[in-house]
Protein backbone atom coordinates (compact mmCIF):
# COMPACT_ATOMS: atom_id res chain seq x y z
CA UNK A 1 0.00 0.00 0.00
CA UNK A 2 1.14 3.44 -0.73
CA UNK A 3 2.47 6.13 2.13
CA UNK A 4 0.00 7.30 4.04
CA UNK A 5 -0.60 11.08 3.58
CA UNK A 6 -3.34 11.51 5.67
CA UNK A 7 -1.66 10.88 9.32
CA UNK A 8 -2.09 13.84 11.76
CA UNK A 9 -3.69 15.87 9.08
CA UNK A 10 -6.29 18.16 9.20
CA UNK A 11 -9.36 17.16 7.22
CA UNK A 12 -11.16 20.83 6.80
CA UNK A 13 -11.16 20.93 2.70
CA UNK A 14 -11.61 18.10 0.40
CA UNK A 15 -9.55 20.93 -2.03
CA UNK A 16 -6.85 19.68 0.10
CA UNK A 17 -6.82 16.24 -0.89
CA UNK A 18 -5.91 14.99 -4.47
CA UNK A 19 -6.41 11.31 -6.91
CA UNK A 20 -3.72 10.01 -5.37
CA UNK A 21 -5.20 10.62 -1.53
CA UNK A 22 -8.82 9.12 -2.75
CA UNK A 23 -7.21 6.11 -4.03
CA UNK A 24 -5.32 5.55 -1.02
CA UNK A 25 -8.34 6.28 1.36
CA UNK A 26 -10.46 3.75 -1.09
CA UNK A 27 -7.88 0.93 -0.44
CA UNK A 28 -7.91 1.62 3.07
CA UNK A 29 -11.65 1.23 3.26
CA UNK A 30 -11.73 -1.66 1.10
CA UNK A 31 -9.22 -3.17 3.31
CA UNK A 32 -10.85 -2.53 6.70
CA UNK A 33 -14.20 -4.29 5.48
CA UNK A 34 -11.89 -7.38 5.35
CA UNK A 35 -10.37 -7.33 8.93
CA UNK A 36 -11.75 -9.71 11.85
CA UNK A 37 -13.58 -7.34 14.12
CA UNK A 38 -11.21 -8.20 16.81
CA UNK A 39 -8.26 -7.29 14.20
CA UNK A 40 -10.44 -4.12 13.34
CA UNK A 41 -10.99 -3.35 17.35
CA UNK A 42 -7.86 -2.70 17.82
CA UNK A 43 -6.86 0.33 15.64
CA UNK A 44 -8.32 3.07 17.61
CA UNK A 45 -8.13 0.94 21.48
CA UNK A 46 -7.52 3.98 23.93
CA UNK A 47 -8.46 6.71 21.72
CA UNK A 48 -11.44 9.34 22.03
CA UNK A 49 -12.97 11.43 18.87
CA UNK A 50 -14.37 14.35 20.38
CA UNK A 51 -17.31 16.19 18.36
CA UNK A 52 -19.36 19.29 18.29
CA UNK A 53 -22.56 20.06 16.33
CA UNK A 54 -23.93 23.36 16.41
CA UNK A 55 -26.39 22.17 13.68
CA UNK A 56 -28.85 19.30 13.17
CA UNK A 57 -27.04 15.89 12.09
CA UNK A 58 -28.16 11.90 11.86
CA UNK A 59 -25.99 10.14 9.24
CA UNK A 60 -22.84 12.44 10.01
CA UNK A 61 -22.43 11.87 13.73
CA UNK A 62 -23.74 8.45 13.62
CA UNK A 63 -21.70 7.06 11.11
CA UNK A 64 -18.82 9.06 12.72
CA UNK A 65 -19.99 7.34 16.20
CA UNK A 66 -20.06 3.74 14.96
CA UNK A 67 -16.59 4.14 12.78
CA UNK A 68 -14.81 5.09 16.03
CA UNK A 69 -16.34 2.42 17.95
CA UNK A 70 -15.47 -0.46 15.03
CA UNK A 71 -12.22 0.12 15.12
CA UNK A 72 -12.11 0.27 18.98
CA UNK A 73 -12.29 3.99 20.01
CA UNK A 74 -15.09 5.71 21.90
CA UNK A 75 -16.54 9.05 20.85
CA UNK A 76 -18.04 11.78 23.42
CA UNK A 77 -19.39 15.28 22.37
CA UNK A 78 -22.06 17.59 22.26
CA UNK A 79 -24.56 17.18 19.99
CA UNK A 80 -26.98 19.74 20.90
CA UNK A 81 -25.20 23.06 22.10
CA UNK A 82 -28.35 23.99 24.52
CA UNK A 83 -27.28 21.74 26.82
CA UNK A 84 -23.39 23.15 26.62
CA UNK A 85 -21.97 26.23 28.16
CA UNK A 86 -21.97 27.64 24.64
CA UNK A 87 -25.35 28.95 26.24
CA UNK A 88 -23.47 30.58 29.11
CA UNK A 89 -21.85 32.67 26.90
CA UNK A 90 -18.49 30.41 25.85
CA UNK A 91 -16.54 31.65 23.22
CA UNK A 92 -16.33 29.08 19.51
CA UNK A 93 -12.74 28.87 20.81
CA UNK A 94 -12.70 28.23 23.99
CA UNK A 95 -15.36 25.25 22.95
CA UNK A 96 -13.18 23.80 20.77
CA UNK A 97 -9.78 24.27 22.89
CA UNK A 98 -11.68 22.26 25.40
CA UNK A 99 -12.86 19.15 23.27
CA UNK A 100 -9.15 19.24 21.64
CA UNK A 101 -7.97 18.69 25.61
CA UNK A 102 -10.48 15.06 26.08
CA UNK A 103 -9.94 14.04 22.14
CA UNK A 104 -7.69 12.43 19.89
CA UNK A 105 -9.45 13.60 16.89
CA UNK A 106 -11.99 16.74 16.79
CA UNK A 107 -15.06 17.03 14.33
CA UNK A 108 -17.08 20.01 14.07
CA UNK A 109 -20.59 20.91 12.16
CA UNK A 110 -21.27 24.60 12.26
CA UNK A 111 -23.05 26.91 10.25
CA UNK A 112 -20.69 29.54 9.59
CA UNK A 113 -18.08 29.17 6.51
CA UNK A 114 -14.10 28.67 7.69
CA UNK A 115 -15.64 27.74 10.73
CA UNK A 116 -13.62 24.16 10.14
CA UNK A 117 -10.06 26.49 9.36
CA UNK A 118 -10.22 28.61 11.87
CA UNK A 119 -10.83 25.47 14.31
CA UNK A 120 -7.29 24.68 13.20
CA UNK A 121 -5.66 27.12 14.62
CA UNK A 122 -7.06 26.57 17.86
CA UNK A 123 -7.28 22.47 18.09
CA UNK A 124 -4.07 20.89 19.43
CA UNK A 125 -5.60 17.89 17.66
CA UNK A 126 -6.74 17.08 13.99
CA UNK A 127 -9.91 18.55 12.78
CA UNK A 128 -12.80 16.85 10.84
CA UNK A 129 -14.62 19.86 8.73
CA UNK A 130 -18.25 17.84 9.61
CA UNK A 131 -19.96 20.45 7.23
CA UNK A 132 -19.07 24.55 7.42
CA UNK A 133 -22.01 26.59 6.87
CA UNK A 134 -22.54 26.26 2.79
CA UNK A 135 -19.01 25.92 1.79
CA UNK A 136 -17.86 22.29 2.25
CA UNK A 137 -18.54 18.88 3.71
CA UNK A 138 -15.22 17.08 2.62
CA UNK A 139 -16.02 13.35 4.40
CA UNK A 140 -19.42 13.73 2.11
CA UNK A 141 -17.48 13.74 -0.83
CA UNK A 142 -14.99 11.11 0.02
CA UNK A 143 -17.88 8.79 0.37
CA UNK A 144 -19.63 10.12 -2.15
CA UNK A 145 -16.69 9.09 -4.95
CA UNK A 146 -16.31 5.92 -2.89
CA UNK A 147 -19.41 5.14 -3.52
CA UNK A 148 -19.52 5.82 -7.41
CA UNK A 149 -16.35 4.24 -7.48
CA UNK A 150 -17.22 1.01 -5.88
CA UNK A 151 -20.66 0.86 -8.44
CA UNK A 152 -19.19 1.68 -11.02
CA UNK A 153 -16.17 0.54 -10.73
CA UNK A 154 -14.48 3.68 -12.22
CA UNK A 155 -14.90 7.05 -11.96
CA UNK A 156 -12.95 8.61 -14.94
CA UNK A 157 -15.49 8.73 -18.34
CA UNK A 158 -18.70 8.80 -16.03
CA UNK A 159 -21.34 11.44 -17.15
CA UNK A 160 -22.62 12.78 -13.51
CA UNK A 161 -25.61 15.24 -12.85
CA UNK A 162 -25.62 17.34 -9.88
CA UNK A 163 -29.02 18.10 -9.19
CA UNK A 164 -30.90 20.64 -6.79
CA UNK A 165 -29.91 23.20 -4.60
CA UNK A 166 -26.68 23.75 -5.86
CA UNK A 167 -26.33 27.47 -4.14
CA UNK A 168 -26.33 26.73 -0.75
CA UNK A 169 -25.83 22.79 -0.44
CA UNK A 170 -22.12 22.59 0.78
CA UNK A 171 -21.87 18.62 -0.18
CA UNK A 172 -22.34 19.84 -3.64
CA UNK A 173 -18.81 22.19 -3.60
CA UNK A 174 -16.92 19.18 -1.90
CA UNK A 175 -18.10 16.49 -4.29
CA UNK A 176 -17.56 19.24 -7.31
CA UNK A 177 -14.23 19.87 -6.14
CA UNK A 178 -13.65 16.05 -5.67
CA UNK A 179 -14.56 15.42 -8.91
CA UNK A 180 -12.50 17.99 -10.70
CA UNK A 181 -9.46 15.53 -10.06
CA UNK A 182 -11.20 13.09 -12.88
CA UNK A 183 -11.90 13.19 -16.40
CA UNK A 184 -15.58 13.93 -15.65
CA UNK A 185 -19.16 15.47 -17.15
CA UNK A 186 -20.46 17.30 -14.90
CA UNK A 187 -24.36 18.40 -15.52
CA UNK A 188 -25.49 20.97 -12.90
CA UNK A 189 -29.37 21.36 -12.82
CA UNK A 190 -31.14 23.82 -10.77
CA UNK A 191 -33.18 26.55 -11.04
CA UNK A 192 -31.89 29.74 -11.82
CA UNK A 193 -32.03 31.33 -7.88
CA UNK A 194 -29.75 28.06 -6.84
CA UNK A 195 -27.25 28.35 -9.37
CA UNK A 196 -24.03 26.96 -8.32
CA UNK A 197 -21.77 29.98 -6.70
CA UNK A 198 -19.80 30.70 -9.44
CA UNK A 199 -17.00 32.46 -7.55
CA UNK A 200 -16.54 29.47 -5.31
CA UNK A 201 -15.95 26.76 -8.43
CA UNK A 202 -14.06 29.41 -10.33
CA UNK A 203 -10.74 27.76 -9.94
CA UNK A 204 -11.74 24.62 -11.35
CA UNK A 205 -14.04 25.36 -14.20
CA UNK A 206 -10.87 24.62 -16.28
CA UNK A 207 -10.11 21.41 -14.96
CA UNK A 208 -13.69 19.81 -15.22
CA UNK A 209 -16.37 19.95 -17.88
CA UNK A 210 -19.04 21.44 -16.26
CA UNK A 211 -22.40 22.33 -17.95
CA UNK A 212 -25.47 24.22 -16.27
CA UNK A 213 -28.95 23.56 -17.09
CA UNK A 214 -32.57 24.27 -15.63
CA UNK A 215 -34.33 21.17 -16.40
CA UNK A 216 -33.53 17.29 -16.20
CA UNK A 217 -34.72 17.14 -20.04
CA UNK A 218 -35.13 13.62 -21.66
CA UNK A 219 -31.90 14.19 -23.49
CA UNK A 220 -30.24 14.95 -20.57
CA UNK A 221 -31.08 12.02 -18.56
CA UNK A 222 -30.16 10.16 -21.60
CA UNK A 223 -26.55 10.84 -21.00
CA UNK A 224 -26.38 10.45 -17.11
CA UNK A 225 -24.61 7.89 -15.37
CA UNK A 226 -25.08 9.15 -11.46
CA UNK A 227 -27.70 11.50 -10.57
CA UNK A 228 -26.51 13.30 -7.37
CA UNK A 229 -29.68 14.60 -5.83
CA UNK A 230 -29.58 17.13 -2.98
CA UNK A 231 -32.43 18.80 -0.70
CA UNK A 232 -33.22 22.60 -0.83
CA UNK A 233 -31.15 24.22 1.98
CA UNK A 234 -34.54 25.43 3.50
CA UNK A 235 -32.58 26.71 6.97
CA UNK A 236 -30.46 28.49 4.12
CA UNK A 237 -33.11 30.46 2.74
CA UNK A 238 -33.53 33.97 3.33
CA UNK A 239 -37.22 33.90 2.08
CA UNK A 240 -39.54 31.13 2.39
CA UNK A 241 -41.40 32.13 0.44
CA UNK A 242 -38.63 31.96 -2.56
CA UNK A 243 -38.29 28.24 -0.92
CA UNK A 244 -41.45 27.34 -1.61
CA UNK A 245 -41.78 28.57 -5.27
CA UNK A 246 -39.38 25.39 -6.03
CA UNK A 247 -40.17 23.34 -3.66
CA UNK A 248 -40.96 19.66 -4.93
CA UNK A 249 -39.13 20.77 -8.55
CA UNK A 250 -37.01 18.25 -9.54
CA UNK A 251 -38.73 14.93 -7.93
CA UNK A 252 -36.83 11.81 -8.77
CA UNK A 253 -39.53 8.90 -9.35
CA UNK A 254 -40.23 5.99 -11.68
CA UNK A 255 -40.90 8.23 -14.03
CA UNK A 256 -37.57 9.92 -14.33
CA UNK A 257 -35.78 6.36 -13.95
CA UNK A 258 -37.97 5.40 -17.22
CA UNK A 259 -36.64 7.76 -19.45
CA UNK A 260 -33.00 7.43 -18.10
CA UNK A 261 -29.91 4.66 -18.56
CA UNK A 262 -30.83 1.55 -17.52
CA UNK A 263 -28.33 1.55 -14.90
CA UNK A 264 -28.35 5.06 -13.62
CA UNK A 265 -27.26 5.33 -9.98
CA UNK A 266 -29.71 7.67 -7.51
CA UNK A 267 -27.28 9.18 -4.82
CA UNK A 268 -28.06 11.47 -2.27
CA UNK A 269 -26.35 12.49 0.93
CA UNK A 270 -29.38 12.85 3.09
CA UNK A 271 -31.76 13.40 4.54
CA UNK A 272 -33.86 14.01 1.75
CA UNK A 273 -37.54 15.59 1.95
CA UNK A 274 -39.08 15.14 -1.31
CA UNK A 275 -36.91 15.34 -4.05
CA UNK A 276 -36.81 11.25 -4.22
CA UNK A 277 -40.15 9.18 -4.40
CA UNK A 278 -39.85 6.50 -1.85
CA UNK A 279 -40.84 4.21 -4.65
CA UNK A 280 -38.27 3.84 -5.89
CA UNK A 281 -36.27 3.12 -2.93
CA UNK A 282 -36.50 -0.50 -3.78
CA UNK A 283 -34.81 -0.45 -7.52
CA UNK A 284 -31.42 -1.29 -8.33
CA UNK A 285 -31.14 2.64 -9.24
CA UNK A 286 -31.58 4.00 -5.77
CA UNK A 287 -27.93 4.01 -4.09
CA UNK A 288 -28.50 6.66 -1.33
CA UNK A 289 -29.23 4.20 1.63
CA UNK A 290 -26.05 2.03 0.53
CA UNK A 291 -23.97 5.33 0.44
CA UNK A 292 -24.64 5.85 3.72
CA UNK A 293 -23.89 3.10 5.02
CA UNK A 294 -20.52 3.08 3.06
CA UNK A 295 -20.26 6.03 4.94
CA UNK A 296 -19.26 4.30 8.33
CA UNK A 297 -16.98 2.07 6.54
CA UNK A 298 -14.98 5.02 4.72
CA UNK A 299 -14.80 7.23 8.08
CA UNK A 300 -13.23 4.28 10.00
CA UNK A 301 -10.72 4.06 7.42
CA UNK A 302 -10.30 7.98 7.60
CA UNK A 303 -9.96 7.89 11.38
CA UNK A 304 -7.62 5.00 11.32
CA UNK A 305 -5.33 6.55 9.05
CA UNK A 306 -5.50 10.20 10.81
CA UNK A 307 -5.02 8.69 13.79
CA UNK A 308 -2.24 6.14 13.14
CA UNK A 309 0.95 6.47 10.61
CA UNK A 310 0.46 2.52 9.91
CA UNK A 311 -2.88 1.43 10.73
CA UNK A 312 -2.57 -2.24 9.57
C1 LIG B 1 -25.92 17.03 4.40
C2 LIG B 1 -25.38 18.22 5.16
O1 LIG B 1 -25.51 18.31 6.37
O2 LIG B 1 -24.77 19.03 4.48
N1 LIG B 1 -26.22 15.95 5.19
C3 LIG B 1 -25.24 15.01 5.45
O3 LIG B 1 -24.32 15.26 6.16
N2 LIG B 1 -25.35 13.82 4.86
C4 LIG B 1 -26.96 17.36 3.40
C5 LIG B 1 -28.17 18.14 3.82
O4 LIG B 1 -28.35 18.52 4.97
O5 LIG B 1 -28.99 18.38 2.92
Amino acid sequence: MAKNRFFNRNVVSIRDFDRDDFSYLFDVTDKIQTLKSKERGEIAKGLILGYIFYEYSTRTRLSFESAMSSIGGRSLGISDVDSSSIMKGESYADTIKTISLYSDVVLIRHPSDGSSRYACEISQKPVINGGSGSEEHPTQAMLDIYTIFKEKKKIDGLSIGIVGDLKYGRTVYSLIYALSNYNVDIHLVSPAVLRIRSESIYDISHKVNMQQHLELSDDLLQKLDIIYVTRIQRERFPDLQEYKKIQGLYTIDENILKKSKPNVSILHPLPRVDEISPSIDNTVNALYFKQAAYGKELRAALLSILLHENPF
